[in-house]
Order: structure tokens, then C-alpha cells, then sequence
């Protein structure tokens, strides 16, 4: 059997048992009767071994360079580095699909083990997915399953067959081999798409079987897990882009980096607006609209780089896929928003929402998320609208995005560190003396930042860390305050048996504190970065930003996949300014067959606690390797971005991480 024909035969296969799977489910939801729920969870785990089969096959493929397998011939190599080998099934269109859909069936996998097996005769609410909802989420993770597949069965097969395979094939995009985070990030990213799917499939759920309150409780841990991977891959995705494009920056608005933070908004929305649902029985309706529209902003990302209607780093074909993932997020689109106004006249609000209280914090928090989703669906969307109709091209580059979403950052700070600090339902005078302690610490910091001479946005920037970790510390004192006094135990006792017992709180503290700290390392890099280029001859040197950099040499390597031309450069500090940046670097440019003349950077960098940096090979003596244009990149806090991306996903885990006595949150009841 060829590494085709198996992977084929599996693909078809999954697709079949995700027929079966929906087919059950509706048999379920139809008859009610809990023997079609038993078979459809059965069919679950048969999809995941054809998935991951179909998968393996692919590995199979390309390791062993089968250049039969079209795919393989078009986007693989003989001279790839093992490790691109490896990560090649996600390089283009069809692998990527796979992947997406493997991880699918295995998201329904792990649903489907959650389904309370006791059937149709008790409505009580547990962790598991509540038997009344089971078929519909089972249902719609199985569609989508369906969607995933046929799109590859009949339009993206990643097995098509090439009758007169070459001898070797053309190998990976090559700035996809140039950094190992191609091993991580898309993965990742993938890992938060496909999450969504979940909630969004409880939710249907929920709307169909008219039970509106139990879902929210049931995902919170899915919502939390795929919303800790969407964050997590778009720090890594930042990360990548500082360390390989070259241009010394890591966010550049581009449109496929906004298709992955759409979706991250509306899901930060959605995890705050469920919290009000989870403890006071509101906001239904808001939950069920973010949730579909996150889940619609996945795919509408997948739609801008498959349809070909961008050109970028990410896209990667033309052809009808496109059209099918715009039918799919239509689809989304009605089917969500269309329950949820069928359901509506039932799940309104009972209660009423009072600003000064930590809901009414909540609410406008995730209606700054909504709208900041909007502008940048607008913004990434105008120029695509402006050249279809009238054939003009258009830009709407970063100053435009930075402009709207400095301010909306302002605010989202501002509310972040309140929130949590104000009473459920309505605050009272007891909060002046927090309220106060908090504008200090904002003044504070900001005077502070303004006293060093640091811009007016940078100071804020430093006073809203400052607002920031004051809440925290005003909410960790209260805490400790309070159980130490209840217990009879010491402070620090207490401090432990809080943070190991309120994981949420605590947890959602890590959290903030990290996106605070990512504000400053946003308003430091982006107000402060320096670049210079010079070409220098071999020996000579050259002062700037505090550091003297000479010219070693200049050489070429022959890796195999690719010829690299290196400078080699002796940095050190002349003054103050050049804190950390001794050292050696080697920067390169490296050309893939594939790009002709074209070089691509492969910068070298130091990171520092405080300055990075960053050179860039920019052009070289070809004939002789006498000279070499260098531009150097000084960035401030970088890193601390980097950190901040960590602390992020530390306090997620630490959230996640199953407490050792369950903990037992004041809960808004009903199904
Ligand atoms: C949790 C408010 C922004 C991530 C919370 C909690 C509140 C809150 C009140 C619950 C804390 C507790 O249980 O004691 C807000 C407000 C924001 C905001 C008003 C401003 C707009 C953010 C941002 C992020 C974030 C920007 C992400 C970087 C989280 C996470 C949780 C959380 C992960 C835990 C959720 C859970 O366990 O279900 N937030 N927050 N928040 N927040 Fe925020």
C-alpha cells in the first residue's frame, strides 16, 4: 500500500464516520432516544483514528519523499531539513486543511466523552454535557467535521495522485523553513480555531433544546482552554515575525494577523460576559452572539487566506476553497444569529445592569472588545471592498489601526483593573477608599514616566501598570484580610490557601497583570525604536546608538536546501545607550531555489532586558565579499513582550489546572 492510497482511503473514511456520526446525532435529537446518542459518541473516536491515519499518511509521504503524492512533489524536498519535513503537512493549502480537520475529530472526540451517558431520563446539571443538548453538540461538531472533509475528498485532496512524479519536488515556501516556530505557531493557532468550535456547538445546543443557562458553566473550560491557545499563538506568531521577516517589528496589521485577532477579541468578550451569565444569570443573549461570531471569525480568517482575495505570507491559493469557507462562515453566520432571534423573545435579561458594578465593568469591557473586532474587520476588509468596485487600490496600513486602538487600549486597561475590584450589582461607598488607592497608583506611575522624560502615551502606559497591579494587590489584600481573620490562620498561610483554592481569581490576576505589562512593552517599542543602515568594508567600523559595530567578513554557506551569505559583526557598547550589546553576529541572507535572486533575511539579534538588537543583512559584495550594507534595529523591551506573552499563558494554565478542593463559585442556577 502506498503512503496515497492509505492516506486517501483514511480520509474518505473520516468523512464517512462523520456522516454517520450527524446522522446518528439527528436520530438522537428526532427519536430522543439515548441509544443513537451511545452509537454517535461510538463513531467519534473511529473518526479520529481515520483523521489522524489520513495525517500519519501524509508524514509517511513526505519522509519518504513520495513525489507521486502531488502535494508532496509541490511543497517538499529532498534537501529539507528533517524538522521541515515534519511540518511541512501544514506549509500549504491541503495539509493545512487536514490538520484543521484532524484536530476537529479530535475535539469532538474529547466532547463526546463528555456526553453524561445516562441518557434522556434526568435534566440535572453536572460537568458533563448535559443529555438534553448532547445530540445538537455532538451534531454540529460532526458537520463541521463533514465540512472539513468533503472540502478535501472533493475540491483540496492533499493525495491527488502527479502521473509522472519528479525526482525531487520544489520544497516548503521558504520563509516558512527559516524560523522553528513553523513548528509551533500554526499549530497552536489551529488548536484555538478549532476550539472555539466547541462552545459555539454548545451554544446551538443550548438555543435548540432551550435550555439556556447550563451551557455556559459546561464550556467554560473549553472556551478558557482555546482562548489560552489563540493568545498564546499570537504571541508566538508576533515572536516569529520579529525574529525572521526582517523588518525588526512583530505586528504589522497585516490582514491575516488581524484574521487571528478578531476571533481573540470576540472570545475575550465572550469570556468575560459569561462570567456575568455564570454568576447572575445574564447576558444570554451576548453569549450566544459572541460565541457565534468568534467561531464565524475563525473561519472567516481561513477564508481571506484561502480565497486568494489577500496577498500575504499566509495565503495560499486561489481556487474554490475559498468560496467554501465563505459559504461555511454564511452558514455560521445564519445559523447562529438565526437561533439566537428565534430564541430571543426567552432569553432576555431579566436583571438589570448597573455601570458601578463589577457586570456593568464586564459589559462595557467586552463591548470595547466587539467594537474594536469591528474596526479591524472594517479596516481589514475597506481596501479589499474600495478595489472591487471601483478598481482603486486603497491602504489602510497601521498608523490607522494604531490610532483607533491606542485609546481603546486605554480603556480596556482602565476597565481591567476596576472590574474585578468592583461588588457584583452595585457598588457602594465601601470601594472610594480602593477607587482612590488605584488613581494614585495611575498617577503615580505616569508622573513617574513623565519625570524621566518619557512621552505622555509611555508614562500612561507605566501609571495604568502601576492601576494594574495595584487592583491586584488591593484584591489579594482583601482576600488574605478576610480568610486569615475566618480560619484563625497567619496572612501567609492564608495567601497560599487563597491561591490554591480561588485559581480563577488568581489566575485571571496573572492574566491581566501580563496584558498590562504587554501595554508597556507596546508603547516602549513602538515609540521608541531606532534604525540606521550603513554599508560598511570588511575592518571597517561604524558608531551609532551608543554601539561601534565593525565588519568581520562576509561569506557564503552551502546548507544543502540553500546557499546562506553571512556578516559577521563585532558589536560593543560605547556608551550608556548600548547597555548588553557585545557580542558576535552573524546575520544572513538566504536563497532558496525556489525565490531566484531573492534573499531572504535571517537577522541576527540579542535580546536584552532592556534593548534589543537587531541587524539585518542587507546587501553584499557578490564578486568578492569586500562590503556589506547592515541596518541596525534598537528596540526598547521587547522582551518584555515576549514575558508578558509567558505570564499570559502561565495564568491561563494555572486557571486551568484542576484545584485540589473543587471550588465553589456563588452560581446563577437553572438549565
Ligand atoms: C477574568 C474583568 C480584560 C483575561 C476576569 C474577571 C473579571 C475580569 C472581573 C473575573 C475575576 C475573578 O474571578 O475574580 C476584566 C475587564 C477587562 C478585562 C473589566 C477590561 C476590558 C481582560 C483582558 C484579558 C483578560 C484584556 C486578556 C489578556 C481574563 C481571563 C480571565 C479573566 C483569562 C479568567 C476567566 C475565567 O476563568 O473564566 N476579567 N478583564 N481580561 N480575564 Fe479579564
Amino acid at each position: 500500500m502506498t503512503p496515497g492510497l492509505l492516506g486517501g482511503i483514511a480520509l474518505l473514511a473520516t468523512l464517512v464516520f462523520s456522516l454517520v456520526g450527524l446522522v446518528l446525532a439527528g436520530l438522537a435529537l428526532w427519536a430522543q432516544d439515548r441509544r443513537y446518542l451511545e452509537a454517535a459518541r461510538r463513531v467519534a473516536p473511529m473518526a479520529l483514528l481515520a483523521a489522524l491515519t489520513s495525517f500519519g499518511a501524509l508524514e509517511w509521504a513526505l519522509l519518504t519523499h513520495d513525489f507521486s503524492v502531488r502535494y508532496v512533489a509541490l511543497h517538499h524536498s529532498v534537501k529539507d531539513p528533517l524538522w521541515v519535513t515534519l511540518v511541512t503537512p501544514w506549509a500549504a493549502l491541503e495539509g493545512s486543511i487536514l490538520l484543521w480537520g484532524t484536530l476537529q475529530t479530535l475535539y469532538t472526540w474529547l466532547v463526546s466523552r463528555r456526553v453524561d451517558a445516562g441518557g434522556f431520563k434526568s435534566a440535572s446539571t453536572t460537568p458533563l454535557l448535559d443529555p438534553w443538548r448532547a445530540p445538537v453538540a455532538l451534531g454540529v461538531l460532526f458537520a463541521i467535521q463533514v465540512f472539513f472533509f468533503a472540502v478535501m475528498v472533493f475540491v483540496a485532496h492533499p493525495f491527488d495522485a502527479l502521473p509522472n512524479p519528479p525526482a525531487d519536488g520544489r520544497g516548503p515556501n521558504p520563509l516558512l523553513q527559516n524560523h522553528w516556530m513553523m513548528a509551533v505557531h500554526p499549530v497552536l493557532m489551529y488548536l484555538g480555531f478549532v476550539g472555539l468550535s466547541v462552545p459555539f456547538a454548545y451554544a446551538l445546543s443550548a438555543m435548540v433544546a432551550r435550555r439556556f443557562q447550563s451551557w455556559i458553566f459546561e464550556t467554560r473550560w473549553w472556551t478558557l482552554v482555546a482562548w489560552g491557545f489563540l493568545s498564546t499563538a499570537i504571541f508566538a506568531g508576533a515572536w516569529w515575525s520579529y525574529e525572521i521577516l526582517g523588518w525588526g517589528g512583530y505586528w504589522a496589521w497585516d490582514p491575516v494577523e488581524n484574521a487571528s485577532f478578531i476571533p481573540w477579541l470576540l472570545a475575550t468578550a465572550f469570556l468575560h460576559t459569561t462570567q456575568v451569565q455564570e454568576r447572575r444569570g445574564m447576558f444570554k443573549p451576548w453569549n450566544f452572539a459572541y460565541i457565534t461570531l468568534a467561531f464565524a471569525a475563525t473561519v472567516f480568517g481561513t477564508f481571506l487566506t484561502r480565497s486568494g482575495v489577500i496577498q500575504s505570507v499566509h495565503a495560499f491559493a486561489d481556487g474554490p476553497v475559498g468560496a467554501l469557507f465563505l459559504v461555511f462562515l454564511l452558514g455560521v453566520l445564519v445559523v447562529g444569529l438565526g437561533l439566537l432571534s428565534k430564541v430571543s423573545g426567552e432569553v432576555r435579561d431579566a436583571g438589570e445592569v448597573r455601570w458601578k458594578s463589577r457586570e456593568g465593568a464586564l459589559l462595557a469591557g467586552s463591548l470595547l472588545f466587539g467594537t474594536m473586532a469591528f474596526v479591524v474587520v472594517i479596516g481589514t476588509l475597506w481596501p479589499l471592498v474600495v478595489e472591487a468596485l471601483s478598481a482603486a487600490k486603497v491602504s489602510i496600513g497601521a498608523p490607522f489601526f494604531n490610532q483607533v486602538s491606542a485609546p481603546m487600549g486605554v480603556a480596556a486597561l482602565l476597565l481591567m483593573g476596576i472590574g474585578p475590584v468592583l461588588p457584583w450589582r452595585n457598588a457602594g461607598p465601601q470601594i472610594r477608599r480602593n477607587l482612590l488607592l488605584l488613581g494614585s497608583a495611575l498617577l503615580v506611575g505616569t508622573a513617574l514616566g513623565l519625570l524621566l522624560r518619557l512621552t505622555l502615551g509611555v508614562s500612561l502606559s507605566l501609571g495604568l501598570l502601576a492601576y494594574n497591579l495595584c487592583a491586584v494587590g488591593v484584591m489579594i489584600d482583601q482576600g488574605v484580610k478576610e480568610r486569615s481573620r475566618a480560619l484563625g490562620i497567619s496572612r501567609w498561610k492564608a495567601f497560599l490557601e487563597l491561591a490554591s483554592s480561588s485559581r480563577r481569581r488568581f489566575g485571571s490576576h496573572i492574566v491581566h497583570v501580563g496584558f498590562a505589562l504587554a501595554a508597556v512593552a507596546i508603547a516602549f517599542s513602538q515609540t521608541y525604536r531606532f534604525e540606521e543602515a550603513k554599508t560598511l568594508n570588511l575592518g571597517q567600523s561604524w558608531q551609532t546608538a551608543g554601539v561601534e559595530l565593525r565588519l568581520r567578513n562576509v561569506g557564503v554557506e552551502d546548507q544543502g536546501n540553500r546557499q546562506s551569505v553571512y556578516a559577521l559583526v563585532e558589536m560593543r557598547a560605547v556608551d550608556r545607550r548600548g547597555l548588553w550589546a557585545d557580542g558576535t553576529y552573524t546575520t544572513r541572507l538566504n536563497f532558496y531555489p525556489q525565490m531566484g535572486n531573492q534573499g531572504l533575511a535571517a537577522p541576527d539579534l540579542k535580546y536584552t532586558l532592556y534593548n534589543d538588537y537587531y541587524l539585518i543583512l542587507q546587501a553584499f559584495d557578490t564578486e568578492r565579499g569586500q562590503w556589506a550594507t547592515l541596518k541596525l534595529v534598537v528596540t526598547p523591551l521587547v522582551l518584555w513582550l515576549w514575558i508578558a506573552g509567558g505570564i499570559i499563558a502561565l495564568g491561563t494554565l494555572y486557571i486551568l489546572w484542576p484545584s485540589p478542593q473543587p471550588q465553589r463559585e456563588r452560581t446563577a442556577g437553572g438549565a
